[in-house]
This record gives C-alpha cells, structure tokens and sequence, in this order.
C-alpha cells in the first residue's frame, strides 16, 4: 500500500506492506514555508504540497527494495483538511492508481490519526475509548471496531493543539507554538498560577479551551509575571492535562473499555503521556500512545488505514471529490 498525506502543512509518503508492517515512510514539514505568516497560509500549503509530493515518492523507492509495480493500491488523505492540499494528494494518488491499473483509497485523515496506534507493539485490540487531540480536532470516540465510531464529546471551540499553538504565539514563542510551548514548562512549576480545568465542574464529555488561552493572556498582560513564562508555561499545561484526563475518566467508565488510546498530535505532549498512563495504571485501563513519529501528520497512518480497508475488501470507482469537513461518524465499517 503507498500511503499519501496532504491534508494541512505536512507532505508525507509511505509504503506499508501486510506481512512486514511498515517499510519505508517520509515526512516533511512546511514550517518554513509558515513560519513568517504566524500560521498555516493555506494556497502556500498547496503549492508546496505540488513542488514535493512527487519527488518524495520518487524517494521512497529509492529506500525500500519496492517499486511502483509492487504498489497494490494507493491510499490517500481524502479529509478533513484544507480543500487545495487535499486536492493535491487525491489527484496525484488517484492518477497514479489509475496508471498503475489498482484501486486507490480515499481515507479519513482522523481514522488515520485514531489507528496510527496499531504501527506499533503492542497494538491495542477493538474495542477502545479513543482521546483524538490534534491541531484542528479534539474528540472521545468510542470505537468498536474498524468503521465503528461514536462521538462521545468534542471541543466547543479551540481544539487543545489550536490552545497550545494559540498560547504560544501569545508567550512570543513562534508557530507552530505546541512543542515550543511544552519544552518551555518543563523547566516551569505546574501549581504556579491557578487556572480553570473548563467544562468539568458539570457532567458531560465536551470540552472548552479558549477561556483558558484568555486567562494566559491576563497572566502574561501583569507585570509582576514578566520574568514566570516557564511558571505560566507549566500552568497552561497543566491545566490542559488535567482537563483532558478528567474527561477520558468519564469516556471510559460510559463506554466500559478497558482500553484508552491517546492519538494525534498533542498525543506527543510528554506530560499527558505520563499522567494519562499513570492514570490508568490506578484503574486498571491500557493506556495506548503512538510513537511520536506517528503522532503527528504522517502518511504511515494512511497506508495503514487503506492497508486494513483494503484487506476488508473495498472497491471505489474512478471519480473522486476531497471533503474538507468530514465528520468521522459518518463512517461505516469496509
Ligand atoms: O495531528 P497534527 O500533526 O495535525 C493536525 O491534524 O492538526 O497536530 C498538530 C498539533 C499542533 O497544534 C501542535 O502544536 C500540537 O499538535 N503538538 C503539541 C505537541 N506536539 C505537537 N502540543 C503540545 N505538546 C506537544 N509536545
Ligand atoms: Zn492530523
């Protein structure tokens, strides 16, 4: 399977084989491309996307043993995601099926991202609760299968990596702000300031992060906290992490999984890794995380997902259309 991602600011490739599991996978990031613009330019995205999607497929032979002709099918990031990136890895995938005479896969940038677990060992068994916290979605899914997901919560408004990248940028830490910003509160005191944990002092699995970016903005406007960053830093985190495990709590004992899977890319935030594992470690939950390659955009997730759909047996005519809103409960299984 040759996986394509193009969904946002990430040009990636991948070969995943049944047998073997993944061969060969390229990321590469267009932070550059960005930075000067303090966020993701989508138009730049896309024309990025054209300049290095070829040539990086090119390259992914050139490290495997595989060639072109080995190619079963070709998956590819169909959406969520900003409609000219997308359009780039759906025509490029498509006619490169179409050439090759084998069936291409439009895939679920968010399954990608809820099954990028199953790259590794141990791989989490079905059924799982699933806590998805990325740039531009924050969900609970219950997943009970391939294709079989329910929407317990998502946020309101920012989604946790929109608060991290958004808080950064506040703090003068550049874009994209969420690693930048965790690097920062290592060094800082979690308990410093006290900040809200939005949306659990009542029941229910939805989340807020907005009002917490404003309440980092009153504390970076007081003087007094002028040389703290590091303190507001870890406090911010903090707050996050707790909010989120309080929530996946409450996932958990609805759906009765024993089984928790951190995905996307605040996945690779090495606090809530730590806690949520500690956490479960208490109540007796398998608390599952990807490697950090594949916590963030990475088209091994895509080959997977087209990999397992495939296997189920998944035929698509030759048309095709990218959907920049997709909700993933619109899925059923292959
Ligand atoms: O999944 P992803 O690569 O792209 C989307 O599909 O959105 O997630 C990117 C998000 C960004 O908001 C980034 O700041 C955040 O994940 N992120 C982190 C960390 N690494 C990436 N946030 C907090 N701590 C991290 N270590
Ligand atoms: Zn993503």
């Amino acid at each position: 399977m040759l996986g394509i991602e193009s969904s946002c600011d990430e040009t990636a490739v991948a070969l995943y084989e049944r047998d073997a599991g993944l061969v060969a996978h390229l990321v590469y990031t267009q932070t550059e491309v960005h930075q000067e613009y303090g966020g993701v330019v989508p138009e730049l995205a896309s024309r990025d996307h054209v300049r290095k999607l070829t040539p990086m497929i090119g390259q992914l032979f050139d490290q495997s043993e595989y060639s072109l002709q080995d190619v079963a099918a070709v998956a590819y990031t169909a959406g969520p995601g900003l409609a000219g990136a997308l359009m780039i890895g759906a025509s490029v995938g498509r006619s490169l099926a179409w050439s090759l005479g084998v069936p291409a896969i439009p895939v679920h940038h968010m399954e990608g991202h809820l099954l990028a677990p199953l790259l590794d060992e141990p791989t989490p068994e079905f059924p799982f609760t699933a806590l998805l916290v990325s740039g531009g979605h924050t969900m609970l899914v219950g997943v009970a299968g391939l294709g079989k997901y329910t929407l317990l919560g998502e946020s309101v408004d920012d989604a946790v990596g929109e608060a991290f990248d958004k808080t950064a940028k506040l703090m003068g830490l550049g874009y994209p702000g969420g690693p930048a910003l965790s690097r920062l509160a290592e060094e800082g005191d979690p308990q410093a300031f006290k900040l809200s944990r939005p949306m659990t002092n009542r029941p229910g699995l939805d989340f807020s992060f907005s009002g917490l970016k404003t309440q980092v903005a009153n504390l970076i406007r007081d003087e007094a906290n002028a040389n703290r960053q590091a303190d507001i830093a870890a406090s911010f985190e903090q707050a996050v992490v707790d909010t989120l495990i309080i929530k996946c709590r409450r996932a958990v004992e609805s759906t009765g999984y024993p089984r928790l899977v951190l995905a996307g890319g605040v996945s690779a935030n090495q606090r809530l890794r730590k806690e949520m594992a500690n956490w479960g470690k208490s109540k007796n939950i398998e608390v599952y995380y990807p490697s950090s390659d594949f916590c963030t955009d990475n088209a091994a997730m895509i080959a997977l997902v087209g990999a397992l759909r495939f296997d189920s047996g998944l035929s698509d005519s030759m048309s095709f259309s990218v959907r920049p809103r997709w909700p993933l409960t619109e899925l059923s299984p292959p």
